[in-house]
């Protein structure tokens, strides 16, 4: 159980909601008028979108251009281990009503749009307003022998992480820390909607938690955890899964087989991006999004957009290639274009990114291409 249990209270309903006013800042975010600062692979229509400062893991090697983003834990009573989901706001914009998932936490502010990048800003489990479970589920796709001791989608637990000062698994050293695979958010989504997540149980982010005011806040026990889609194109990189990893001295690092990005996951500091809009035509999934906790039953309602919003299912973690289908109507080769003008340092991944259904043509396109691409523009930071 959680020594700090009162400090960030896992509500019952899963998610925070408050309607009402928001700061300029935040809506400035808001409506397709935000997408001012996304290149132009940017669809024109969509909610949010723009250049998010996030905090995320290193990237210490290879082609992506930027970490991943920290998804903040929390842990209640019975150890039950969830990702965080920011306040969510209801705000009128020209006239319409729209979402917004941000709060300050630790010293900056945390928002959905952290994770709006391939193709996954078209997931419903991303819709501000969706209930979605915020718990971390065992993902059927996990390398960790160790789980395959859990249910089907079964929620971590701290209590799974118990060996985590001496878990090893013959890849890198042991005692850096226990990985588990999961998925967040996802119940009732499949393809490329899930969002892949690896949860870490180290006494190196327990230690700098102590020194670190976001971290502080994000981690609990030494638990936290990332999105596991890899910025460069979109694969679902590994850690502690690939001997190909440890054969290059990465066996502690988050590996992504693809074209052999590295990151450091014990590194986590903030960093920036070009978030994408939010499409206005992503539904609510199945049983969500009844907003009974304010009460007005009001949904998010979406007019139309251009974009293809299809995505399909990822790769594994060692799948050699087998890259996560994200993409987009654009998605097929420019992948291996430079992204371009401004945009820029993110260019290329967000064209392979953009959610269309021809990803898979994108991804492989990526792959197996040999793995180079001029994306050698760093993020923001
Ligand atoms: S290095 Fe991960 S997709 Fe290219």
């Amino acid at each position: 159980m959680s020594t700090e249990e009162d400090k960030y209270p896992v509500e019952s309903d899963r998610r925070r909601f408050v309607k009402g006013v928001v700061g300029a800042a935040a809506i400035a975010g808001i409506g397709s008028t935000g997408a001012a600062a996304v290149n132009t692979a940017t669809p024109p229509t969509g909610t949010g979108g723009g250049v998010i400062d996030f905090m995320g893991i290193e990237r210490t090697g290879g082609p992506a251009p930027r970490g991943m983003p920290i998804i903040p834990v929390e842990i209640d009573d019975d150890g039950t281990i969830s990702g965080r989901w920011p306040e969510v706001q209801e705000v009128e914009v020209e006239g319409q009503t729209e979402f917004i998932a941000e709060e300050e936490l630790g010293g900056l502010t945390y928002s959905s749009q952290w994770y709006q990048y391939c193709g996954k800003q078209t997931s419903p489990a991303l819709l501000p307003q969706a209930q979605q479970n915020n718990e971390f589920l065992s993902s059927p796709q996990s390398q960790y022998e160790w789980q395959g001791e859990l249910g089907e989608d079964e929620a971590l637990n701290l209590d799974h992480f118990d060996d985590y000062e001496e878990w090893g698994n013959e890849i890198g050293d042991d005692g850096v820390g226990k990985p588990a695979a999961a998925t967040w958010r996802s119940d009732g989504l499949d393809g490329g909607d899930v969002l892949e997540v690896i949860v870490i149980r180290s006494t190196a982010i327990e230690e700098a938690a102590e020194e670190d005011e976001f971290l502080e806040a994000a981690t609990e026990e030494g638990v936290f955890a990332f999105l596991n889609v890899c910025t460069h194109f979109c694969c679902i990189p590994g850690f502690k899964v690939s001997e190909t990893a440890d054969n290059i001295g990465a066996g502690d690092s988050v590996f992504c087989q693809c074209h052999q990005s590295v990151y450091d996951p014990f590194s986590i500091f903030e960093q920036s991006f070009i978030s994408f809009p939010q499409p206005d035509d992503v539904e609510e999934p199945e049983g969500g999004g009844d907003d009974e906790e304010d009460g007005d039953g009001e949904e998010e309602e979406g007019g139309e957009d251009e974009e293809g919003g299809e995505e399909e299912g990822g790769g594994d973690e060692d799948g050699g290639g087998d890259e996560e289908e994200e993409g987009g109507e654009e998605g097929d080769d420019e992948v291996g274009e430079e992204g371009g003008g401004e945009g820029a340092d993110e260019g290329d991944e967000e064209d392979a990114a953009q959610g269309g259904d021809d990803g898979a043509e994108g991804a492989e396109g990526a792959a197996g291409g040999g793995g180079e691409d001029d994306n050698g523009g760093e993020s923001g930071l």
